[in-house]
């Protein structure tokens, strides 16, 4: 059986805004998925749950931290290979296709990639056995071009798309928030099913009752860290963090979306040891007063997607502060998460910030 393992998977974004710093998108997030399990990712507009899903499906570098299939890093793992064992559906199906292109267009590329060998008889069963495990009748939707087609079939298709490639894992980030309440419920049910069959599915969603109806484990993700996670049922029906007793009773509001209060940018502190003339260079380090720049150049080799001049004035900043080296530092400090205590044996639980 696999498991996609993620340790300590922290990622910091540069803000766009001018003046911005570093937003924390996530922070230290550990968790397994093992096959066979549907997992729950619950959290508020900006908490990183879409960052957490792009960085599984490798369209997002983590900052630090691993993400592991079967004790390989994904990132080394060969990208055919992995897309075949893992894949994505996203929130909203319209953008996911070409309009100018039939529905069908999809698996011709999928065949073309993968399965360049098959004949079209074979090619023609495995499509219909697919089809049919999502409850799609083949005439209903291929030939056909994308605006010819109801969002909840659009979805399915997609979903058949990742099973043509025998997926074990599946991101589904919000797949079913676009669609009515019926076609909701219909989608749910089919990923039960598939889930029986043995498919992993990182289920993100904003509403908490779907996300009981279908998952195995919750985890609450608050500002990029988990703040509660275990077994479904416990989660929901004895809930120890008072971020997801929020939740909880914010329930009518479900439909709405949910105000983004985001943890604030680093911003270079008033007496921050940073001598050099860089907006970059205090976005990346910002010592704060008590001294701890070692610390803070250290994490600073956190950052990805540094420019050549980033990436030197970050070896100075090195040289200059590697004799220091005392306490923590914004950016160390942002990318600390709550610390998770055991309530009882699978529900975890941080303490109170
Ligand atoms: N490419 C990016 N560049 C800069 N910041 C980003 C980028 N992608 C995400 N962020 C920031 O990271 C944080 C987490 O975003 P993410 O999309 O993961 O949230 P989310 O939980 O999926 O929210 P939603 O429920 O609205 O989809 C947000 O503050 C967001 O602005
Ligand atoms: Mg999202």
């Amino acid at each position: 059986m696999s498991t996609l393992k993620i340790d300590q998977v922290s990622k910091l974004f540069r803000s766009t805004s001018r003046g911005g710093g570093l937003t924390a998108a996530l922070r230290k997030v550990s968790f397994d998925i093992p096959q066979g399990e549907v997992i729950t990712l619950i959290g508020e507009s900006g908490s990183g749950k879409s960052t957490l899903g792009k960085i599984i499906l490798r369209l997002v570098q983590p900052t630090s931290g691993s993400v592991t299939l079967d004790g390989k890093d994904i990132a080394k793992h060969p990208q055919r290979a992995y897309y075949q064992y893992v894949q994505g559906v996203f929130q909203d199906p319209f953008s996911s296709y070409n309009p100018i292109y039939q529905a069908d267009r999809v698996f011709e590329l999928v065949r073309g990639t993968y399965f360049p060998r098959m004949s079209a008889a074979e090619w023609d069963a495995k499509l219909e056995g697919v089809l049919d495990a999502v409850a799609l009748n083949p005439a209903d939707v291929l030939g056909k071009y994308p605006h010819q087609l109801s969002g909840g079939q659009q979805q399915r298709l997609l979903i058949a798309r990742a099973l043509l490639l025998d997926v074990k894992f599946l991101v589904a980030d919000e797949i079913i928030s676009m669609l009515d309440a019926s076609t909701r419920v219909d989608i749910l049910n089919l990923l039960v099913k598939l889930k029986r069959q043995g498919l992993a599915i990182l289920f993100v969603t904003h509403d908490l009752s779907l996300g009981n109806y279908v998952s195995d484990r919750t985890i609450i993700l608050r500002h990029g860290a988990i703040v509660e996670m275990g077994a479904t049922p416990k989660v929901f029906g004895n809930p120890q963090h008072d971020y997801t007793k929020m939740l909880l009773t914010a329930v009518p509001e479900l439909h709405k979306k949910w105000k983004h209060s985001p943890l604030g940018p680093v911003t270079a502190a008033g007496d921050a040891v940073v001598a050099v003339d860089s907006a970059l260079a205090t976005d990346v380090i910002s010592a704060n007063g008590s001294g701890a720049v070692a610390t803070a150049v250290a994490h600073a080799t956190l950052l990805d997607e540094l420019s050549h001049a980033e990436a030197v004035v970050k070896r100075d900043l090195r040289a200059v502060f590697s004799r220091e080296g005392r306490g923590s530092t914004v950016v160390s400090s942002l990318l600390e998460p709550p610390r998770l205590v055991e309530f009882e044996p699978d529900h975890l639980v941080a303490e109170p910030e």
